[in-house]
């Protein structure tokens, strides 16, 4: 689809665009530009912009305050050796943004706009991406439900926003290891539920058990089934894989998809990454007694947590309101470290796309 283009006639100032970009922090600056494309029965996508960034304006009534139908994405723009910005994977993106729109009876974005929205937006805000070591720009695709009533069904009219925000480590304390609370009081998602989709109320449910994990002295929680609460399903906004064993027969395994967890890109990837490492990965059931006794007997060597916003960060302590135990020597692990340079080697253009996984946004000048 073609954008039109709106210039921001009163962009950041240079100097203090630098001074952001030399310590972005995540999700607390926004580019110049944003792109907006609407939605009604009548006429399907259409009016597909780049425009400032800047303030929605939104009748008290409309329906996604109401009724939270809200979907978004996340991924990242990085600079490539040759000059050229590239992103991740972004058609998994389109194609998850799509299953979301689906399960929240919302119109599913052709991947090609959602595609094209991104190159649209890098292209004008290019000078936002940043260039220090594990840094990059952050790109938000999200979809609303704009019609205005309060009654209880899907909306006639949506839009889609994009949005970008130069990111440096998610976590303040940058790749140490996190401490994480098994939550078997409150629940994530439940079979039949909204936990494969990238909903906003699937993190609004989040909050309480967050505040509960820091209550507990630990900084994400870790989901666990519905049912029984005995199998692990996923942290916060990130997947969780386990290391088996060390050096060349070191086996990663992380938790098969079941329903009811967000089927992570960064998740999908690392199964192959780890193969082209010569490691085995597998997706299978894990409880938290096979955690708990696997690091007991010293079977179990690893465990981090991976997403797009904080790639890859290891597990160090696991509190639970039965048990507490310290993951391998509490330290990042080899493994860990090692897929984590692997991952950040192809994003950032320094190791070969043997998957052809990476997606030119804005061509070398
Ligand atoms: N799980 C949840 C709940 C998430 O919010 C995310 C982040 O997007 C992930 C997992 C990891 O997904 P991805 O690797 O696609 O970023
Ligand atoms: C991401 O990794 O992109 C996420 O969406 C996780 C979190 C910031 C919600």
């Amino acid at each position: 689809m073609a954008l039109n283009l709106q210039h921001n006639s009163a962009p950041a100032a240079v100097e203090d665009r630098r001074a952001i970009l030399d310590n972005p922090g995540f999700g607390r600056f926004f580019t110049d530009h944003m792109v907006k494309v609407d939605w009604t029965v009548a006429d399907g996508w259409a009016d597909g912009a780049v425009i400032p960034y800047g303030p929605l304006s939104l009748d008290p009534a409309t329906m996604a305050l109401h009724y939270g139908q809200l979907i978004f994405e996340g991924l990242k723009a990085y600079h490539q050796p040759d000059g050229s910005i590239a992103t991740f994977r972004p058609e998994a993106n389109a194609q998850r943004f799509q299953r979301s729109a689906r399960r929240l009876a919302m119109p599913e974005l052709p991947v090609e706009t959602f595609v094209d929205s991104l190159q649209a937006l890098v292209d004008i805000d290019r000078s936002w991406v940043p260039s220090g070591a594990d840094t990059s720009l952050y790109l938000r695709p999200f979809m609303i439900s704009t019609e205005v009533g309060l009654g209880v069904r899907p909306a006639d009219s949506y839009s889609y926003l994009l949005i970008g925000s130069p990111a440096g480590a998610y976590f303040p304390r940058g790749v140490q290891p996190v401490n994480v609370w098994l939550s078997t009081e409150y629940t994530r998602a439940a079979p039949g539920g909204t936990g494969e989709a990238k909903c906003a109320g699937n993190y609004a449910a989040s909050l309480v058990a967050q505040a509960q994990a820091a209550a507990e002295g630990c900084d994400q929680v870790v989901w666990l089934d519905a049912v029984e609460h005995r199998l692990v399903e996923e942290m916060g906004g990130m997947n969780l894989y386990f290391v088996y064993g060390s050096g060349p027969n070191a086996r990663i395994v992380t938790p098969k998809l079941s329903g009811t967890l967000l089927p992570g890109i960064t998740r999908d990837s690392l199964l192959t990454l780890a193969n082209d490492l010569g490691y085995v990965s597998a997706e299978a059931e894990i409880s938290t007694e096979d955690w708990r006794l696997g690091n007991e007997s010293g079977e179990l060597t690893e465990v981090f947590a991976c997403g797009t916003a904080a790639v890859i960060t290891p597990v160090g302590e696991v509190k639970s309101a039965a048990h507490s135990w310290t993951v391998g020597d509490g330290k990042p692990g080899p493994i860990t470290m090692q897929l984590r340079q692997a991952l950040l080697d192809v994003q950032t253009g320094e190791a070969p796309d043997k998957h052809g996984w990476m997606h030119t946004l804005v061509a070398a000048e």
